[in-house]
Protein backbone atom coordinates (compact mmCIF):
# COMPACT_ATOMS: atom_id res chain seq x y z
CA UNK A 1 0.00 0.00 0.00
CA UNK A 2 1.42 3.32 -1.02
CA UNK A 3 2.08 5.49 2.00
CA UNK A 4 -0.07 8.74 2.50
CA UNK A 5 2.02 12.52 2.14
CA UNK A 6 1.72 15.09 4.19
CA UNK A 7 3.56 18.46 2.89
CA UNK A 8 3.63 20.90 5.70
CA UNK A 9 4.52 24.71 4.65
CA UNK A 10 6.18 26.67 7.47
CA UNK A 11 8.38 24.91 9.93
CA UNK A 12 8.92 26.91 12.63
CA UNK A 13 6.63 26.56 16.05
CA UNK A 14 3.41 25.05 14.25
CA UNK A 15 4.73 23.65 11.55
CA UNK A 16 7.50 21.55 13.05
CA UNK A 17 4.68 20.59 15.95
CA UNK A 18 2.28 19.11 12.99
CA UNK A 19 5.11 17.03 11.82
CA UNK A 20 5.67 15.28 15.44
CA UNK A 21 2.17 14.69 16.05
CA UNK A 22 1.96 13.12 12.55
CA UNK A 23 4.75 11.22 13.00
CA UNK A 24 4.01 9.96 15.99
CA UNK A 25 0.38 8.91 14.78
CA UNK A 26 2.17 7.69 11.60
CA UNK A 27 0.34 9.26 9.21
CA UNK A 28 3.20 9.05 6.23
CA UNK A 29 5.70 10.47 4.46
CA UNK A 30 6.52 14.26 5.42
CA UNK A 31 8.14 17.51 3.82
CA UNK A 32 8.63 19.79 5.94
CA UNK A 33 9.30 23.22 3.87
CA UNK A 34 10.54 26.59 5.07
CA UNK A 35 12.12 29.69 3.30
CA UNK A 36 15.89 29.12 1.34
CA UNK A 37 17.61 30.77 4.30
CA UNK A 38 15.90 28.51 6.73
CA UNK A 39 16.98 25.43 4.63
CA UNK A 40 19.78 23.75 6.99
CA UNK A 41 17.50 24.45 9.92
CA UNK A 42 14.82 22.92 8.03
CA UNK A 43 16.48 19.90 7.44
CA UNK A 44 18.09 19.75 11.01
CA UNK A 45 14.02 19.81 12.03
CA UNK A 46 13.53 16.41 10.12
CA UNK A 47 16.38 14.91 10.64
CA UNK A 48 15.79 15.25 14.34
CA UNK A 49 12.54 14.14 13.89
CA UNK A 50 13.20 11.02 12.09
CA UNK A 51 15.91 9.68 14.77
CA UNK A 52 12.90 9.41 17.03
CA UNK A 53 11.45 7.19 14.51
CA UNK A 54 13.00 4.00 16.82
CA UNK A 55 11.71 4.86 19.98
CA UNK A 56 8.65 5.99 19.01
CA UNK A 57 8.30 3.28 16.39
CA UNK A 58 7.18 4.75 12.95
CA UNK A 59 8.05 4.22 9.59
CA UNK A 60 7.90 7.65 7.74
CA UNK A 61 10.68 9.43 5.28
CA UNK A 62 10.88 12.77 6.47
CA UNK A 63 12.29 15.53 4.46
CA UNK A 64 13.06 19.00 5.22
CA UNK A 65 13.66 21.32 1.25
CA UNK A 66 13.27 24.66 0.60
CA UNK A 67 12.35 23.31 -2.93
CA UNK A 68 8.54 23.43 -3.51
CA UNK A 69 8.87 20.24 -6.41
CA UNK A 70 9.44 17.72 -3.43
CA UNK A 71 5.53 18.50 -2.21
CA UNK A 72 4.51 16.83 -5.37
CA UNK A 73 2.35 13.99 -5.20
CA UNK A 74 0.93 15.46 -1.57
CA UNK A 75 -2.68 13.91 -0.43
CA UNK A 76 -2.52 16.77 1.95
CA UNK A 77 -0.63 20.48 2.29
CA UNK A 78 -0.44 21.83 5.85
CA UNK A 79 0.38 25.57 5.76
CA UNK A 80 1.36 27.14 8.32
CA UNK A 81 3.75 29.90 6.78
CA UNK A 82 3.50 33.45 8.12
CA UNK A 83 4.30 35.84 11.28
CA UNK A 84 2.49 35.08 13.94
CA UNK A 85 0.82 37.14 16.49
CA UNK A 86 3.23 39.19 18.87
CA UNK A 87 1.85 41.19 21.56
CA UNK A 88 0.52 44.78 20.68
CA UNK A 89 0.87 43.99 16.59
CA UNK A 90 -2.28 45.17 14.59
CA UNK A 91 -4.32 42.86 12.84
CA UNK A 92 -3.93 44.69 9.38
CA UNK A 93 -0.02 44.38 9.97
CA UNK A 94 -0.73 40.70 10.33
CA UNK A 95 -3.32 40.53 7.33
CA UNK A 96 -0.87 42.28 5.30
CA UNK A 97 2.47 40.17 5.81
CA UNK A 98 0.17 36.84 5.89
CA UNK A 99 -1.88 37.52 2.72
CA UNK A 100 1.34 37.94 0.16
CA UNK A 101 3.56 34.64 2.21
CA UNK A 102 0.24 32.74 2.24
CA UNK A 103 -0.16 33.63 -1.75
CA UNK A 104 2.88 32.91 -2.68
CA UNK A 105 3.07 29.51 -0.95
CA UNK A 106 -0.68 28.32 -2.31
CA UNK A 107 0.35 29.50 -5.80
CA UNK A 108 3.52 26.99 -5.46
CA UNK A 109 1.35 24.90 -4.40
CA UNK A 110 -0.86 25.03 -6.94
CA UNK A 111 1.97 24.43 -9.21
CA UNK A 112 3.43 21.24 -7.78
CA UNK A 113 0.75 19.61 -6.08
CA UNK A 114 -2.24 20.28 -7.33
CA UNK A 115 -4.82 17.32 -6.03
CA UNK A 116 -3.44 18.16 -2.65
CA UNK A 117 -6.24 18.92 0.35
CA UNK A 118 -5.38 22.23 1.85
CA UNK A 119 -5.58 22.78 5.45
CA UNK A 120 -4.52 26.33 6.42
CA UNK A 121 -3.15 27.11 9.81
CA UNK A 122 -1.84 30.62 9.35
CA UNK A 123 -3.27 33.69 10.97
CA UNK A 124 -5.54 35.85 10.77
CA UNK A 125 -7.28 32.19 10.02
CA UNK A 126 -10.35 33.12 7.85
CA UNK A 127 -8.66 36.01 5.89
CA UNK A 128 -5.90 33.50 5.21
CA UNK A 129 -8.49 30.37 3.59
CA UNK A 130 -9.88 32.72 1.70
CA UNK A 131 -6.34 33.78 0.21
CA UNK A 132 -5.43 30.58 -0.35
CA UNK A 133 -8.45 29.64 -1.96
CA UNK A 134 -8.40 32.74 -4.64
CA UNK A 135 -4.83 31.86 -5.21
CA UNK A 136 -5.03 27.72 -5.85
CA UNK A 137 -8.19 28.10 -7.33
CA UNK A 138 -8.58 24.70 -6.29
CA UNK A 139 -12.00 23.25 -5.50
CA UNK A 140 -13.86 24.54 -2.03
CA UNK A 141 -14.24 20.87 -0.72
CA UNK A 142 -9.96 21.23 -0.89
CA UNK A 143 -9.46 24.17 0.69
CA UNK A 144 -10.12 24.20 4.61
CA UNK A 145 -9.51 25.87 7.91
CA UNK A 146 -8.21 24.86 11.13
CA UNK A 147 -9.56 27.06 13.96
CA UNK A 148 -12.37 25.47 15.38
CA UNK A 149 -10.39 22.01 15.38
CA UNK A 150 -8.50 24.30 18.39
CA UNK A 151 -11.09 26.62 19.65
CA UNK A 152 -13.27 23.24 21.04
CA UNK A 153 -10.42 21.51 22.11
CA UNK A 154 -9.64 24.78 24.69
CA UNK A 155 -13.43 24.82 25.14
CA UNK A 156 -13.51 21.14 26.10
CA UNK A 157 -9.85 21.20 27.87
CA UNK A 158 -11.51 23.85 30.25
CA UNK A 159 -14.60 22.02 31.20
CA UNK A 160 -12.62 19.54 31.79
CA UNK A 161 -10.68 21.13 34.11
CA UNK A 162 -14.02 22.55 35.75
CA UNK A 163 -14.98 19.39 36.47
CA UNK A 164 -11.68 17.38 36.98
CA UNK A 165 -12.91 14.93 34.53
CA UNK A 166 -11.81 13.09 31.60
CA UNK A 167 -11.64 15.38 28.52
CA UNK A 168 -12.79 12.48 26.32
CA UNK A 169 -16.04 12.78 27.73
CA UNK A 170 -16.41 15.89 26.54
CA UNK A 171 -18.30 16.55 23.51
CA UNK A 172 -19.18 20.01 22.15
CA UNK A 173 -20.11 21.96 18.49
CA UNK A 174 -18.77 25.50 17.94
CA UNK A 175 -19.18 27.25 14.94
CA UNK A 176 -18.16 31.10 13.57
CA UNK A 177 -14.90 32.69 12.94
CA UNK A 178 -11.29 31.93 14.95
CA UNK A 179 -10.90 32.85 18.38
CA UNK A 180 -13.24 36.05 19.45
CA UNK A 181 -15.18 35.18 16.84
CA UNK A 182 -16.39 31.93 17.49
CA UNK A 183 -19.64 31.09 18.67
CA UNK A 184 -19.52 27.98 21.46
CA UNK A 185 -22.93 26.55 21.40
CA UNK A 186 -23.49 25.48 24.89
CA UNK A 187 -26.67 23.92 23.80
CA UNK A 188 -24.85 21.14 21.69
CA UNK A 189 -22.26 20.56 24.37
CA UNK A 190 -22.49 17.32 26.48
CA UNK A 191 -20.54 15.54 29.16
CA UNK A 192 -21.11 11.72 28.44
CA UNK A 193 -24.15 12.80 26.40
CA UNK A 194 -25.66 14.58 29.39
CA UNK A 195 -26.04 18.15 28.80
CA UNK A 196 -23.73 20.87 30.39
CA UNK A 197 -25.86 23.05 31.38
CA UNK A 198 -26.69 19.87 34.22
CA UNK A 199 -23.06 20.40 35.61
CA UNK A 200 -22.10 24.07 35.07
CA UNK A 201 -24.66 27.15 36.03
CA UNK A 202 -25.25 29.76 33.23
CA UNK A 203 -22.60 32.45 34.62
CA UNK A 204 -19.81 29.94 35.20
CA UNK A 205 -20.36 28.34 31.72
CA UNK A 206 -20.25 32.04 30.07
CA UNK A 207 -17.03 32.66 31.86
CA UNK A 208 -15.20 29.70 30.45
CA UNK A 209 -16.66 29.90 26.88
CA UNK A 210 -14.72 33.50 27.56
CA UNK A 211 -11.58 32.03 28.30
CA UNK A 212 -12.29 29.44 25.41
CA UNK A 213 -12.17 32.65 23.20
CA UNK A 214 -9.51 34.60 24.24
CA UNK A 215 -7.45 31.65 24.76
CA UNK A 216 -4.66 32.52 21.89
CA UNK A 217 -4.06 36.13 23.69
CA UNK A 218 -3.73 34.45 26.89
CA UNK A 219 -1.16 32.32 25.53
CA UNK A 220 0.24 35.21 23.44
CA UNK A 221 0.51 37.38 26.87
CA UNK A 222 2.79 33.89 28.38
CA UNK A 223 4.83 33.19 25.91
CA UNK A 224 5.39 36.09 23.91
CA UNK A 225 4.46 34.32 20.91
CA UNK A 226 1.28 32.02 19.60
CA UNK A 227 0.37 28.91 20.62
CA UNK A 228 1.85 26.03 18.52
CA UNK A 229 1.38 22.44 20.48
CA UNK A 230 -2.67 22.73 20.04
CA UNK A 231 -3.33 24.31 17.03
CA UNK A 232 -0.72 21.35 15.67
CA UNK A 233 -2.70 18.74 16.80
CA UNK A 234 -5.71 20.41 15.62
CA UNK A 235 -4.20 20.42 11.95
CA UNK A 236 -3.54 17.04 12.31
CA UNK A 237 -6.51 15.90 13.58
CA UNK A 238 -8.06 16.66 10.54
CA UNK A 239 -5.56 15.47 8.49
CA UNK A 240 -5.77 12.22 10.14
CA UNK A 241 -9.46 12.44 9.25
CA UNK A 242 -8.80 13.45 5.60
CA UNK A 243 -5.74 10.90 5.17
CA UNK A 244 -7.26 7.60 6.80
CA UNK A 245 -11.18 8.70 5.33
CA UNK A 246 -12.20 8.46 8.65
CA UNK A 247 -15.46 10.96 7.86
CA UNK A 248 -15.08 12.76 11.24
CA UNK A 249 -17.24 15.51 11.80
CA UNK A 250 -15.18 18.20 13.09
CA UNK A 251 -15.57 22.15 12.92
CA UNK A 252 -14.09 23.45 10.27
CA UNK A 253 -13.97 26.74 8.26
CA UNK A 254 -15.37 25.64 5.31
CA UNK A 255 -16.86 27.61 2.27
CA UNK A 256 -20.45 28.30 2.83
CA UNK A 257 -22.46 29.72 -0.15
CA UNK A 258 -26.31 28.75 0.78
CA UNK A 259 -24.96 27.20 3.92
CA UNK A 260 -26.18 29.47 6.76
CA UNK A 261 -27.07 31.83 4.36
CA UNK A 262 -23.09 33.05 4.64
CA UNK A 263 -23.26 34.16 0.99
CA UNK A 264 -19.45 32.85 -0.33
CA UNK A 265 -17.18 33.07 3.02
CA UNK A 266 -15.39 30.42 4.81
CA UNK A 267 -16.48 30.36 8.16
CA UNK A 268 -16.19 27.88 11.11
CA UNK A 269 -19.22 24.98 10.79
CA UNK A 270 -19.59 21.13 11.14
CA UNK A 271 -17.94 19.41 8.47
CA UNK A 272 -17.64 15.35 7.38
CA UNK A 273 -14.42 15.10 6.47
CA UNK A 274 -12.91 12.17 4.44
CA UNK A 275 -10.74 11.16 2.02
CA UNK A 276 -12.13 14.51 -0.51
CA UNK A 277 -11.58 16.64 2.33
CA UNK A 278 -15.10 17.99 2.71
CA UNK A 279 -17.52 15.61 2.09
CA UNK A 280 -20.42 17.31 3.66
CA UNK A 281 -21.39 20.47 5.65
CA UNK A 282 -23.52 19.69 8.47
CA UNK A 283 -26.59 22.41 8.68
CA UNK A 284 -28.04 22.41 12.42
CA UNK A 285 -30.90 24.34 13.75
CA UNK A 286 -29.84 27.23 15.68
CA UNK A 287 -32.30 29.32 18.02
CA UNK A 288 -32.75 33.32 17.63
CA UNK A 289 -29.83 33.79 19.98
CA UNK A 290 -27.60 31.37 18.27
CA UNK A 291 -28.31 32.62 14.82
CA UNK A 292 -27.88 36.30 16.09
CA UNK A 293 -24.12 35.16 17.39
CA UNK A 294 -23.26 33.56 14.59
CA UNK A 295 -24.36 36.64 11.85
CA UNK A 296 -22.10 38.72 13.89
CA UNK A 297 -19.15 36.23 13.43
CA UNK A 298 -19.98 36.16 9.65
CA UNK A 299 -20.02 39.84 9.43
CA UNK A 300 -16.36 39.95 11.03
CA UNK A 301 -15.07 37.34 9.09
CA UNK A 302 -16.32 39.62 6.17
CA UNK A 303 -14.74 42.39 6.91
CA UNK A 304 -11.20 40.36 7.37
CA UNK A 305 -11.51 39.23 3.93
CA UNK A 306 -11.92 42.71 2.28
CA UNK A 307 -8.82 43.72 4.18
CA UNK A 308 -7.35 40.38 2.48
CA UNK A 309 -8.65 41.02 -0.84
CA UNK A 310 -7.37 44.79 -0.80
CA UNK A 311 -3.69 43.73 0.15
CA UNK A 312 -4.45 41.35 -2.20
CA UNK A 313 -4.51 43.66 -5.14
CA UNK A 314 -2.63 45.91 -4.00
N1 LIG B 1 7.44 29.64 2.51
C1 LIG B 1 7.68 28.76 3.50
N2 LIG B 1 7.80 29.11 4.78
C2 LIG B 1 7.68 30.40 5.09
C3 LIG B 1 7.44 31.39 4.12
C4 LIG B 1 7.31 30.96 2.77
N3 LIG B 1 7.07 31.83 1.81
N4 LIG B 1 7.38 32.58 4.75
C5 LIG B 1 7.59 32.35 6.06
N5 LIG B 1 7.78 31.04 6.27
C6 LIG B 1 8.08 30.33 7.51
C7 LIG B 1 9.05 31.12 8.41
O1 LIG B 1 10.36 31.08 7.91
C8 LIG B 1 8.89 30.39 9.72
O2 LIG B 1 9.81 29.33 9.89
O3 LIG B 1 6.96 30.15 8.35
C9 LIG B 1 7.48 29.82 9.63
C10 LIG B 1 6.55 30.37 10.69
O4 LIG B 1 6.99 29.88 11.89
P1 LIG B 1 6.96 30.73 13.26
O5 LIG B 1 7.55 32.07 13.02
O6 LIG B 1 7.52 29.87 14.33
O7 LIG B 1 5.38 30.95 13.48
P2 LIG B 1 4.35 29.90 14.09
O8 LIG B 1 4.23 30.11 15.54
O9 LIG B 1 4.67 28.54 13.58
O10 LIG B 1 2.99 30.41 13.44
C11 LIG B 1 2.76 30.31 12.05
O11 LIG B 1 0.42 29.76 12.28
O12 LIG B 1 -1.05 29.62 14.09
C12 LIG B 1 -0.55 30.42 13.04
O13 LIG B 1 -0.75 32.67 13.96
C13 LIG B 1 0.15 31.67 13.55
O14 LIG B 1 0.15 32.78 11.40
C14 LIG B 1 0.94 32.07 12.33
C15 LIG B 1 1.33 30.71 11.73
Amino acid sequence: MRRAKISIIGAGNVGASCAVWAAAKELGDIVLVDIPDFADKTKGKALDLAQCSPIERFDANILGTSDYADTAGSDVVIITAGIPRKPGMSRDDLVQTNVKIVGSVSEQIAKHAPEAVLIIVSNPLDAMVYTAWQKTDFPTQRVIGQAGCLDIARYRTFIAMELNCSVEDITALLMGGHGDDMVPLPRYTSVAGIPVTQFIAKERLDEIIKRAKMGGGEIVKLMGTSAYYAPASGSVQMAEAIIKDKRRILPCAAYCNEEYGVGGYFVGVPCMLGKNGIEKIIEVELDTEERKLLDSSVAHVKELVELAEGFMKG
